[in-house]
């Protein structure tokens, strides 16, 4: 269990959502594998996650996805949650193997029917929905065949981007291509701690170069069947300091930064690899075919942030081709979550800032923030002030931020419940609902009322 650093938490900045403005965009955050449940319900494929999750020592305490939050069949109540907690917008993706088991070719109709009733009844009760594409589920019949490194990813990925868009388009306006392909491509292909549970290399150079194609072609793909989508695609970023204001330091932070902030937003802007500050990626040239810098590139209409925490940087020899460490929260004394990422609001507000200085980005959405802390469900209460405060605090940067003058034009939790939290399994919970994942009991927690009343005194 990790110590929590119990400091005094600092008194709460005054929020009203009326600062935000009228058209800011309000929501909550999920994705099909952390929630849906319903693995091989009605003709859906297995993806890489229910392989990955069901092999012992993966995952946390070997938990899997294969029941998670059930929101396959309980997606009225959860729905009637997020009505009845007053927020606008709803993020959820699409999982690839139940529209297609395959992956391309065969569509499983029972898959097609459940994202329909999932969106008409969003619509019904006025939530907005934002639909991402890809949020880590690949169908494992494409891992087979090499998954995200092997070239052909981009047709496969091209063909399901048409059909969602084919499907869906005519109800849904805000689209977001992939989830953090940073985090997918890194964790899944390089440090083989997520699924497909690949190392090194060989799989995460080509794989990386196949996600930023992706990325682009599918933004394409989506403008040019629906002129008036509003497309987005999402980055994680920490915020990156140097440890001491010393040269090697410094140096090792602007390579994490290259790695962790720039490597496949910048490509997407015309600007190429961020191959100066990150020598060894240099081999990623091999995989670049003619004409690939042009394809590289997309006009997005947003650009998703999702920001948690900071990162101190410190240069070590003994790193391979990085040559830097990150220095634990806990050495350095400060407060951090469950998941040991530090909490530290003025992150949001310099990735605001850092995003927002790019010529080639139109505006920016907080498709992600959040924190999981050891929540105690007491008297059929979840009181988590922790969360609570942490919430506003980092509100309170992005609201800095816009009154400096970067567009940043919507906040979204992460998460509306709590849910399986990938290689964690269900022990960080994030939510701003809690659930008993043995009976699938919800319980608004502290700050999901919060949010509520916040989200309602505004308007
Ligand atoms: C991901 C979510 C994840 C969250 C907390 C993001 O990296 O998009 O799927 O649950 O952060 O780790």
């Amino acid at each position: 269990m990790t110590q929590h650093n119990h400091a005094q938490a600092p008194r709460q900045p005054e929020l009203s959502r009326a600062d935000f403005g009228e058209d800011f965009k309000w929501g909550a955050s999920t994705a099909a594998y952390q929630i849906e449940g319903a693995h091989e319900a009605e003709g859906k494929g297995l993806s890489i996650w229910d392989v990955f999750s069901g092999k012992r020592g993966k995952v946390k305490q070997n938990h899997n996805g294969n029941h998670a939050c059930d929101f396959f069949n309980r997606y009225p109540d959860d729905l009637a949650l997020v009505q009845s907690l007053a927020i606008p917008n709803f993020r959820f993706s699409l999982s690839w193997p139940r529209l297609l088991p395959e992956g391309h070719g065969q569509i499983n109709r029972a898959g097609v029917d459940y994202y329909n009733r999932l969106i008409d009844h969003c619509l019904e009760l006025n939530i907005t929905p934002w639909i991402t594409l890809y949020h880590w589920d690949l169908p494992q019949a494409l891992e087979r065949k090499g998954g995200w490194a092997n070239r052909d990813i981009v047709g496969w990925f091209e063909e399901y981007v048409a059909l969602c868009i084919k499907l869906f388009g005519d109800r849904v306006k805000h689209w977001m291509v992939l989830n953090e392909p940073m985090v997918f491509t890194g964790a899944g292909y390089f440090l083989g701690v997520h699924a497909p549970g690949r190392r090194g290399f060989g799989s995460f150079i080509p794989a990386v170069h196949h996600a930023a194609l992706c990325q682009a072609e599918g933004g394409r793909i989506i403008k040019q069947l629906l002129p008036e989508a509003e497309v987005g695609t999402t980055f994680s970023c920490s915020y990156i300091e140097p440890l001491r204001q010393q040269e090697r330091d410094i140096k090792a932070a602007v390579r994490v930064d290259a790695l962790l902030n720039r490597l496949f937003l910048e490509p997407s802007l015309g600007l190429g690899y961020p191959l100066d500050d990150l020598k060894f990626m240099r081999r990623i040239e091999k995989y670049v075919q003619p004409g690939d810098e042009g394809k590289l590139r997309f006009d997005f209409d947003f650009i998703g942030v999702q920001n948690y925490t900071r990162e101190v940087v410190k240069y070590t020899f003994w790193t391979p081709f990085m040559q830097a460490n990150l220095v634990s929260p806990k050495k350095r004394g400060v407060p951090y979550t469950l998941m040991n990422w530090e909490v530290y609001p003025e992150a949001i507000y310099h990735m605001l800032q850092q995003f927002g200085k790019y010529k080639g980005i139109k505006k920016l959405v907080v498709t992600e923030n959040g924190a999981a802390f050891a929540d105690q469900f007491q008297n059929g209460q979840v009181h988590d002030p922790e969360r609570m405060a942490f919430l506003q605090r980092y509100l309170a940067q992005v609201l800095r931020a816009k009154q400096d003058g970067v567009n940043v034009q919507g906040y979204f939790v992460w998460s509306l419940v709590d849910n399986f939290e990938w290689a964690e399994g269900y022990d960080p919970r994030f939510g701003l609902v809690h659930v008993d994942f043995a009976t699938q009991a919800r319980t608004v927690k502290s700050s999901g009322y919060w949010y509520r009343d916040f989200l309602k005194k505004g308007v």
